[in-house]
């Protein structure tokens, strides 16, 4: 049933995507020697404590993607996955940052992981958009420069978001950029509330005029908050396996997505960074159904709720619904 039912996906790192049989292959390619010596020993490399703990081997992996080739390569793959999962229509965020502090260029992070997109749209008929996000361990004035250096392609770009440690790196830090942001017309969205307790999800709001929160699990520390959210409809996108994997919840069966849909919030089910995660969007369903004792009914809110939050037009969102 969750495979049959065509699914929109709106919290996803491209850089999260990156499998490490694609990592070995890029590495390869670009003359990259790894830490590990099979894809087997990556794989048990994936235990993780907390979000820095991921984060730390996370921005490592995306060392060996160096040329627009790697980036259209890795996005592809990632869009096969969604043929596979019947996504019909993905948000995907990147990290410009993680990749021009390195020396690449973002035109070629842009131009491969759009082409990738195109092709998506042309051959497999998935629609997509691209999602820019600020490393909030970074500073304000580094993330306003990303924007600048992103302008020649706004085009391409629908909107921005916040991501990385969230801990001592408050919304409110990137107040700025997200105003200017807005005024070139891009959407604004922000991690909040993963690991970070409701503040987080106030200043997402009120300082940056986030439209969605990504994960924003942790709302419900705050009833006035949920109330909010609720009355005014604000998505959270959820990431079940990556609550689970960076231990924001105990057990997939102590999560409180159930308890959230059943406020009115509005639960998207996202996979967030598959390749480290152990799931795509459909294992993240089925796990969270299974934990949770979810009913078909859960399924299809859930499936209905990923077109109401994302960012489509409102022509092609009621030929899905
Ligand atoms: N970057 C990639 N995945 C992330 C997550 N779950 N939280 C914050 N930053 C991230
Ligand atoms: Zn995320």
């Amino acid at each position: 049933m969750i495979n049959a039912l065509p699914k929109a996906e709106l919290h996803l790192h491209i850089e999260g995507t990156l499998e490490p049989e694609l990592m070995f292959e890029l590495a390869a390619r670009n003359n990259i020697e790894l830490p590990h010596s099979s894809v087997e020993e990556v794989r048990q490399a994936y235990e993780f404590s907390d979000l820095q703990s991921f984060l730390d081997i996370y921005y490592a992996g995306a060392g060996v993607l160096q040329t627009s080739q790697d980036f259209y390569d890795l996005t592809w793959a990632y869009l096969l996955r969604c043929q596979r999962d019947n996504v019909v229509h993905t948000e995907i965020f990147f990290d410009p940052q993680t990749h021009t502090d390195r020396g690449i260029s973002f035109e070629a992070v842009i131009t491969g992981i759009h082409s990738a997109l195109r092709d998506g749209e042309q051959k497999l008929g998935i629609t997509s958009e691209i999602i820019l996000c600020f490393l909030r361990h970074l500073s304000a004035e580094a993330a306003m420069d990303t924007l600048e250096l992103s302008r020649p392609w706004h085009q391409w770009i629908i909107g921005v978001g916040l991501d990385s440690s969230e801990m001592g790196h408050p919304p409110e830090k990137f107040k700025a950029v997200f105003d200017k942001a807005r005024e070139h017309g891009l959407k604004t969205v922000a991690h909040a509330g993963e690991e970070a307790p409701a503040d987080y999800i106030w200043g997402a709001i009120n300082s940056l005029g986030a439209e969605r929160i990504d994960h924003g699990v942790r709302c419900e520390e705050d009833s006035h908050l949920v109330g909010y959210l609720v009355e005014n409809q604000i998505p959270l996108t959820v990431c079940p396996l990556s609550n689970e994997k960076l231990k924001v919840v105990k057990r997939l069966e102590d999560h409180n997505l159930k308890s959230m849909l059943n406020k009115g919030l509005l639960v998207t089910v996202n996979s967030d960074d598959p390749a480290y995660f152990g799931g795509y969007v459909n294992d993240n369903y089925r796990a969270i159904k299974a934990a949770l004792s979810l009913t078909d009914d859960d399924i299809y809110q859930l499936v209905k709720n990923s077109f109401h939050a994302s960012f489509i037009t409102d022509e092609l969102r009621a030929g899905y619904l």
